[in-house]
């Protein structure tokens, strides 16, 4: 165990001592979903350090009452600065629409929105609204969410969306029959199915968002593989474990190490978009991939909207 411990002390020194930081423009509000645990949490946290103003969503109610366990998370950030803990289930179009308004309310001006919330699920089942869940959660909530929210950025200096997607997105398939049914789009081994297709869906929709909002940049990240909760319920079959921990202990990266990418896309000013990044560079062959694949996105733009009118 030894060695492994070193091994990762070695990868985290390494990544740290090559990669710097970029300073936070003060005052800048940023919106992160799923912001209080993983890589949200991790994100959040190197923003703080700047004075960022944060609106972290979660639907742990101990930390959304003002209580013990939201001073422990809020001890979390040593560096006073001003967060806003909201309510944000994106099980439910509903509950998106809800949370929604109540920021619009808030918050008259956003300067960045990080859509990082995920699930990766076994045995996922159906959202509220009947959409298969990695569908449902990782991906048209979002796509609500920004349709909802992206007037807010408007009046930014420098406006961004950061889409939360994974290098899994080149197993993705995407299959508008079974969609429509709520369905799985079929049983695989290894990494959920359907959590690859829902991460295709956010890197193509990035592409087709970017043409509708040109004056904001659009970008999408790859976080690489991290020691996070994402996974807890995909029910991995004991056997397999051994075939998966160590690889784990051996070449993941910790969730303050994937929150880099994601900070880097939130400040790097000089990032032109749309554009894919993993480790701080642009992937040619996956925005090539996602370019070849402009019909099958602009077709997902087009049942996205119509999947959102059917619950207006
Ligand atoms: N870990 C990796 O290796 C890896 C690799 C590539 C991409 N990613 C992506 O990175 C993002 C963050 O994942 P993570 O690794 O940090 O996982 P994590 O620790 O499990 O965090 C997942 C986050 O998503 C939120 N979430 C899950 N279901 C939700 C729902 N129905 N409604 C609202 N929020 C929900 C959770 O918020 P609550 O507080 O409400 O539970 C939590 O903050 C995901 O988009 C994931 O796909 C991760």
């Amino acid at each position: 165990m030894n060695i492994i411990k070193k091994l990762n002390v070695f990868q985290i020194n390494f990544r740290m001592v090559v990669l710097g930081d970029y300073p936070v423009p003060p005052g800048r509000v940023i919106l992160i979903t799923g912001g209080t645990k993983g890589i949200g949490l991790e994100t959040a946290k190197k923003l703080a350090r700047g004075r960022a103003e944060l609106i972290l969503t979660t639907r742990n109610s101990g930390v959304l009452e003002n209580g013990e366990e939201q001073r422990r998370f809020l001890s979390e950030f040593p560096i006073p600065t001003k967060i806003h803990i909201l309510k944000l289930d994106l099980n439910s179009l509903s509950a998106v629409k809800k949370f929604c308004s109540e920021v619009k309310q808030r918050f008259p001006r956003l300067d960045c929105i990080v859509c990082n919330a995920g699930t990766m699920q076994k045995n996922g089942g159906k959202t509220a609204d009947g959409w298969e869940v990695h569908f449902g959660v990782n991906y048209l909530a979002h796509f609500q969410l920004i349709q909802l929210l992206s007037p807010t950025l408007q009046d930014s200096q420098d406006p961004r969306i950061i889409l939360v997607s994974s290098s899994h997105l080149t197993k993705g398939r995407i299959n508008f029959e079974t969609l429509k049914n709520g369905e799985p789009s079929r049983s695989s081994r290894g990494v959920t199915q359907e959590y690859c297709d829902s991460k295709l869906m956010m890197a193509l929709w990035g592409y087709q968002l970017q043409k509708y909002l040109n004056n904001i940049k659009i970008i999408t990240v790859s976080p690489g593989w991290c020691r996070t909760g994402l996974g807890r319920e995909h029910g991995t079959p004991w056997v397999i474990l051994p075939f998966i921990i160590i690889p784990l202990a051996l070449f993941s990266q910790s969730a303050e190490e994937g929150a880099d990418s994601v900070v880097y896309c939130i400040l790097k000013s000089t990032l032109a978009s749309p554009v894919f990044i993993k480790n701080r560079k642009s992937v040619p062959a996956i925005q090539r991939y996602l370019e070849e694949n402009d019909r099958l996105g602009s077709e997902l733009w087009d049942f996205s909207i119509s999947a959102i009118e059917e619950h207006k």
